[in-house]
This record gives C-alpha cells, sequence and structure tokens, in this order.
C-alpha cells in the first residue's frame, strides 16, 4: 500500500514549496490545489503551514462510511477540500467538533493529536492522524492586544515563544535589533527579561520605553561591536536586511561567545534567497520555520548555545 506524505503550500507560497522539494531533491506525485504528495515519508518542510505523515489512502462506500472509518483512526479532524468540495464537507459535519479559539500568548498548545484528511474521489479518502500541528491545517491564532502593541509583528514573536521556546525565562538579558516602533520589544518586557537592549536607527515608541528596564541605542545594528556586551540570553533580529548581512552579524555575536539563544526573522526581497537561508541552516542545531504569522520571511533560530 503507497504512503504519501503531504504538504499544504502556504497561500502565495507555492513556488517556495516548489524549490524547497527540488533543493531536497523530492519528486512530486501529486499537485492538488495547495497540496502537494510526495511518496514516501518525508519530514516537515519549511513553506508548509502543515505537513502530513503516513497519510494513507482509504476506500469509502459512503458518507456515514467515510465518519466511520475516520472517527476509528482518531478524533481530531482538519479538512482541506481539493474537490468534491459538498460531499466532504457533509463527511467533516458528522466529525467530532473541536475547539480552534485563539489562544492567549505562551498558553499551553492542546496536546490531542490533530489530524488531516481530504477526499480525492467521491468514494476514495486520503487521511493520516500525524500532522506536523495540532492546529487543523496548521492555523494557529492568538488573542490579539489590540492596545499595547505598536505593530502586528510582536505576533511572529508570541507565536515563536508559545511554540518553539515555551520554557520559563527567569530574567536576564534580551537585545531586540531592528526594533521599531517597538512590537518585539514590548514582548521581550512581557517576557520579564531584566533587561532589553533595543537598537534601531530609528527610535521607538515612547510608551515602550515607559515600561522601564529597557536600554534604546539609536543605531545601526550592523556596527554594534560583541565586546560591548554582556553574555545575552536572547538575541532577536526582525531588521530588515539582505539575510546575508544578518548572517554575518549573527555569526560576529556567536563567535564572540556572547549569547545563548538566536531567534531571527530572515527577509526576501521579490526572490527567496534560498543560498543565504542555507547557510543559516548550516550553523548546527538550528532550525529554520516559517511561522504562520510569517509573509515573505522565515524565522531561524537556535537554542542552549554552549559559550
Ligand atoms: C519590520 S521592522 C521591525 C518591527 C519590530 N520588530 C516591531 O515589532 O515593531 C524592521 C526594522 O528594521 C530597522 N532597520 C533596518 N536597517 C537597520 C539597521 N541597519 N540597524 C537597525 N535597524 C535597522 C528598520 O528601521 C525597521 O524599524
Amino acid at each position: 500500500m503507497s504512503i504519501y506524505t503531504g504538504y499544504l503550500a502556504i497561500h502565495k507560497f507555492e513556488a517556495e514549496l516548489e524549490k524547497e522539494f527540488e533543493i531536497k531533491g523530492l519528486k512530486i506525485a501529486q499537485k492538488l490545489d495547495r497540496l502537494y504528495l510526495i511518496e514516501g515519508n518525508h519530514p516537515a518542510m519549511i513553506w508548509a503551514q502543515m505537513s502530513a505523515f503516513d497519510l494513507e489512502l482509504i476506500s469509502i462506500a459512503s458518507i456515514n462510511d467515510g465518519v466511520k472509518k475516520l472517527k476509528a483512526l482518531g478524533r481530531n479532524w482538519g479538512l482541506f477540500t481539493v474537490g468534491n468540495h459538498r460531499r466532504a464537507q457533509l463527511i467533516q459535519d458528522e466529525l467530532p467538533k473541536y475547539n480552534q479559539k485563539p489562544i492567549p500568548f505562551r498558553h499551553p498548545l492542546p496536546t490531542s493529536p490533530m489530524g488531516f484528511w481530504t477526499l480525492l474521489a467521491p468514494d476514495q479518502m486520503l487521511a493520516t492522524t500525524k500532522t506536523s500541528s495540532p492546529f487543523a491545517l496548521g492555523e494557529m491564532t492568538f488573542t490579539e492586544d489590540k492596545v499595547m502593541p505598536p505593530s502586528r509583528a510582536y505576533l511572529k514573536l508570541w507565536e515563536f515563544f508559545t511554540v518553539y521556546a515555551p520554557e520559563a525565562i527567569n530574567g536576564g538579558t534580551a537585545i531586540d535589533v531592528g526594533s521599531c516602533p517597538g512590537g518585539w520589544t514590548w514582548v521581550l518586557r512581557e517576557l520579564n527579561f531584566d533587561h532589553t537592549i533595543s537598537v534601531d536607527k530609528a527610535p521607538i515608541e515612547k510608551r515602550i520605553m515607559d515600561l522601564g528596564k529597557i536600554t534604546f541605542k539609536q543605531e545601526s545594528a550592523f556596527g554594534l561591536d560583541p565586546k560591548d556586551f554582556e553574555m545575552i540570553d536572547w538575541f532577536c533580529s526582525d531588521i530588515i536586511c539582505y539575510p546575508e548581512r544578518l548572517l554575518n552579524l549573527v555569526k560576529r555575536f556567536m563567535e564572540a561567545g556572547k549569547v545563548r539563544n538566536f531567534v531571527c526573522t530572515l527577509k526576501y526581497q521579490a526572490e527567496t534567497d534560498w543560498e543565504s537561508t542555507l547557510k543559516f541552516l548550516e550553523i548546527p542545531g538550528s532550525r529554520i520555520v516559517h511561522l504562520h504569522h510569517n509573509k515573505h520571511e522565515v524565522t531561524w533560530f537556535l537554542k542552549g548555545v554552549q559559550p
């Protein structure tokens, strides 16, 4: 029996996912709308909003039979339709309901697995209980703070710390480079760092500065000398710049042994800069993800660097 790995491309970023398959030497078996199927078992992809592992073809005799077979496999099911929309929705409507409300910052993630299924033909489903996200189709949202953050960029850092770094932060120092107007600096204050160093060529908003425990440096981050800093617990960058330039900055701080953890947005111009992206990935122990709140950019991170 054939097993597939399914990848749901991010809306408007199908070309990025296709390029990633090419770089990783994977052959697309089938493309159904934004859903790509690759034969065999493969890992999650950066440019997939959700990866579905061990997908199996399942024959169904009726809507009820489809419902019965999915229920027998698992409880929670995210549906992406690629055709037979009405029939697929009728099956979905009979499956157990689950809560997919926006969550607060650092709320524990759902612990029950989220499955994925689609209807390939009236009598054939593709389904798995193993996916890359506990949220249906990888769509996670937050109960937003519409008052304090001066930009929506804070949602990226909320998502990062909620999903990829939920461990407690006990004081310490964070640096936020490319910080204006102050969304990420605000998140770092929320996390209760003892000291947040915020760096941008443009000033951050006064009401963020007024939160205290923030040192603002109005200068280019690329001119910073790691020697001028004590140990930094989290180095955070959301600078708009070429990824290659950011890589040089990250490497300077890393080689100086001054940083324990990094989280950086790699922002792209018209084209995705794969060459620099792959150089970031060569840094041992690091990972790159496309957060649900990332646009034409990805998030590179490295935790627990031994100085
Ligand atoms: C997307 S914005 C950052 C938004 C911010 N993270 C927030 O949450 O409000 C990118 C920032 O990079 C800054 N930037 C660009 N070049 C820079 C440089 N050489 N040094 C420091 N900041 C720079 C820009 O001034 C801009 O404020």
